[in-house]
């Protein structure tokens, strides 16, 4: 009882940090990012093409008109070394079937354009010959399983794996090195996932998966691909291991994103010959407002659990407007960087996690911050409009 006070104690005072933060004039940045974007008038909107490189992307999710659609790919096609938590799968207890029907449903309608359906074959000829080198949390690992399955049809070969299973066929990483948090000397980051898959056209897709950012192993992981050139993609995000603030160490994780991200943009990013893509952070919906976790979730053991994942009114959209300062100070040295916009459309998506569907509830913690599939699928449907709609794209 008496850990949980100083828990709760420590949770209202983040809320207190928070809101005395709050008073600091909100930026003209932070402010369009955060304004509801004015329907179009227009009803035939015109298909996407040239994605700005800080288009927000705001938009409705909408219901498909085929009450049976159920989203954009089927789990049970994915290539064999796909294997994730499936939202619509036999194992989740029926009394979620409803609500995916309802969720697997809905498909993302943007204000300024109409999404290209996902075309598998055309994918795979617009990015011929180009490797897509994803690196991430577990939110881009399941990017990479999405695009696995959206893509199978394509995909050629590939594997996936932990990486404590990686050996020297799988990764010129040294695999038994540790790497270190920037502020925490002896902390070691948590190495997640390894995998790639060819397509029919000679594109790679590859994941490197580590939650947290450290340059040293940024450089281990880009020394597989060099020379790194224009056609070559780095497709990245951090931010799920960075909590903007939590019950143990308040503000760190925040400092730490930032610090971060500086370094990351500053000494590698800016410079490298490849395009880049940031993703724009895929917001929490852990209790209220602002979305972020709290000790409620999870460590408050004397609270009942949350059993739902909460829609969040400002979700978290500074981690995106940080990167947007940045790019807006960098100018033109940051061209090739642009960002990839699913944080609108996630933002609208609160019961499309897998703890909405169950996942981790009856563990006491409840997994708000991973989407499932129709979400996932959907960035990676404006992944595909990214890539491949490009007006001085000589294809
Ligand atoms: C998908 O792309 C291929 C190759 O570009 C094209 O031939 C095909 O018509 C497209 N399919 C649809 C449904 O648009
Ligand atoms: C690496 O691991 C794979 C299984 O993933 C195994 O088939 C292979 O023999 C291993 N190679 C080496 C060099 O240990
Ligand atoms: C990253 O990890 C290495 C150990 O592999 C450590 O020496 C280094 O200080 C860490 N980098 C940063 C910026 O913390």
């Amino acid at each position: 009882m008496r850990v949980s006070a100083v828990l709760l104690l420590g949770a209202l005072w983040s809320i207190l940090l928070v809101a005395a933060e709050n008073k600091k004039p909100v930026s003209q940045v932070d402010a369009d990012y955060l304004a509801p974007a004015a329907p179009t008038t227009h009803i035939h909107r015109q298909k996407c093409s040239d994605l700005g490189q800080v288009e927000a992307l705001k938009g409705v999710w909408v219901k498909h008109p085929d009450h049976g659609y159920r989203g954009m790919s089927d789990m049970k096609e994915c290539p064999s070394f796909i294997n994730d938590f499936d939202c619509l799968a036999d194992y989740v207890d029926p009394k979620y079937r409803q609500l995916g029907q309802r969720e697997f449903r809905k498909v993302y309608e943007p204000h300024a354009c109409e999404l290209h359906a996902f075309n598998a074959s055309h994918f795979s000829q617009c990015t011929k010959g180009q490797r897509i080198i994803i690196i991430g949390d577990s939110t881009m690992r399941q990017v990479f399983q999405s695009l696995a399955c959206l893509l199978h049809k394509e995909v050629k070969d590939g594997f996936f794996m932990d990486w404590r299973d990686a050996n020297a066929s799988h990764t010129s990483i040294p695999f038994e090195r540790e790497y270190m948090l920037s502020d925490e000397p002896t902390t070691p980051i948590l190495k997640q996932n390894i995998g790639m898959f060819t397509l029919s056209s000679g594109a790679e897709v590859h994941i490197q998966s580590f939650g947290i950012f450290n340059l040293t192993l940024w450089d281990d992981v880009m020394a597989q691909f060099q020379p790194l050139t224009s056609r070559d993609i780095i497709y990245a995000e951090f931010g799920a291991w960075y909590p903007r603030f939590n019950n143990w160490n308040m503000h760190k994780p925040w400092d730490r994103y930032k610090a971060d991200l500086l370094e990351l943009f500053d000494k590698r990013l800016r410079n490298t010959e490849a395009m880049v893509l940031w993703r724009a952070y895929g917001p929490t919906h852990f209790g209220g407002s602002t979305g972020t976790f709290t000790a409620i979730e999870s460590v408050l053991e004397d609270l009942p659990t949350s059993q739902v994942c909460e829609p969040a009114a400002y979700g978290e959209y500074y981690y995106d407007t940080e990167v947007m300062k940045y790019l807006q100070n960098c100018k033109e040295d940051c061209s090739h960087i642009h960002m990839l916009p699913v944080y609108h459309l996630s933002l609208g998506a609160h019961d499309s996690h897998h703890g909405s569907f169950g996942r981790g509830v009856d563990e006491g913690t409840i997994d708000c911050r991973h989407y499932c599939a129709n979400v996932i699928d959907t960035w990676n449907q404006v992944l595909y409009n990214k890539l491949c709609f490009n007006s001085d794209d000589k294809t």
